[in-house]
């Protein structure tokens, strides 16, 4: 009896506590109009100012901090591939605002790439060419079975900054929650590689379209949450447990050279 109640009042304090979420809506979707006001809670905050402590090392070891070879920017005007500023702020500090500054830009590969910055939750900016179809990406969540996102959605890209600072602080909760009391997460498993066109077709569109009910489970270790691995132009996507990233990145691309001199952006801006 005693057990029954104690398994209720936990039960009880989960569904208080953990707002787990399940897919954000992508960039894409007009839909998504999860106003900022939907602010993150105070205790939200409190947990991860402790982890902004842990992570910030670690965070910037990750970060390659390898230097970059000046090169020219300004060569065949008829060129229609783009030319994009390319730094770190590890290597480089100009790189936190590198708008109106002399800094190192390079000529993207492919002619659809695009200029991105990509920014960790805890102040580390990467910039350079992206390529939406070409470059692998990866996306995290901590609730059982949540990596079902299709490989359509991806890359996923927050369409808002409070929804990616949410979503951090959100990955923060449930991660510390589940070592309190529940010790074991699953996540759907598979991986397929269209191009090489091994396996079943079925089992492979289910891969790809993150098919819950079809989809193989696998246990996750205490220090893993899910993930989607996706590289759109293979028909690649992987799922699993993952023990890194921790937590979603904020990307921002635009498609005009040098144009990704965005600020930086970290979540000690939002937490005063
Ligand atoms: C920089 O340029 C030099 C000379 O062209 C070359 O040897 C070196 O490998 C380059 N380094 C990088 C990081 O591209
Ligand atoms: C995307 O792929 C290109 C070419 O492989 C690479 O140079 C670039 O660093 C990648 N960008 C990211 C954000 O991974
Ligand atoms: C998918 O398979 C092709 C062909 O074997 C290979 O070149 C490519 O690297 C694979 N993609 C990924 C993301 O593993």
């Amino acid at each position: 009896m005693y057990r029954k109640l104690i398994l209720y009042s936990v039960l009880f304090i989960f569904m208080l506590y953990v707002k787990c979420e399940n897919k954000e809506a992508p960039i894409n979707d007009k839909e998504s109009s999860t106003e900022n006001n939907e602010s993150p809670t105070k205790s939200g905050f409190m947990q991860l100012a402790k982890d902004l402590k842990f992570y910030t090392k670690s965070d910037q070891k990750d970060s390659t901090s390898s230097r970059y070879n000046m090169t020219d920017a300004d060569g065949d005007m008829s060129d229609p591939r783009r030319s994009c500023i390319m730094c770190n702020n590890v290597a480089i500090e100009e790189c936190n605002d590198p708008r109106n500054k002399l800094i190192t830009s390079m000529m993207c590969e492919r002619d659809d790439d695009l200029c991105y910055s990509l920014h960790t939750p805890f102040g580390i900016v990467d910039r350079g060419c992206f390529n939406i179809n070409h470059n692998l990406t990866t996306y995290v969540c901590s609730c059982n079975l949540c990596n079902y996102i299709s490989i359509s959605e991806m890359p996923f890209m927050f369409a808002k900054k409070g929804d990616w600072v949410g979503n951090v602080i959100e990955l923060s909760r449930t991660k510390h929650f589940r070592k309190s009391i529940f010790k074991d997460m699953s996540c759907l498993r598979c991986e397929v590689n269209t191009t090489t066109r091994t396996g079943d077709m079925l089992d492979s569109a289910n891969c790809l379209e993150g098919n819950i009910g079809n989809l193989p489970v696998e246990d996750c270790n205490v220090d893993e949450i899910c993930g989607v691995k996706a590289l759109r132009a293979d028909g690649y996507i992987w799922r699993g447990c993952l023990k890194m990233p921790l937590y979603n990145y904020w990307w921002t691309v635009c498609d005009n050279d040098l144009c990704n001199y965005d600020k930086r952006v970290s979540l000690h801006d939002f937490i005063i």
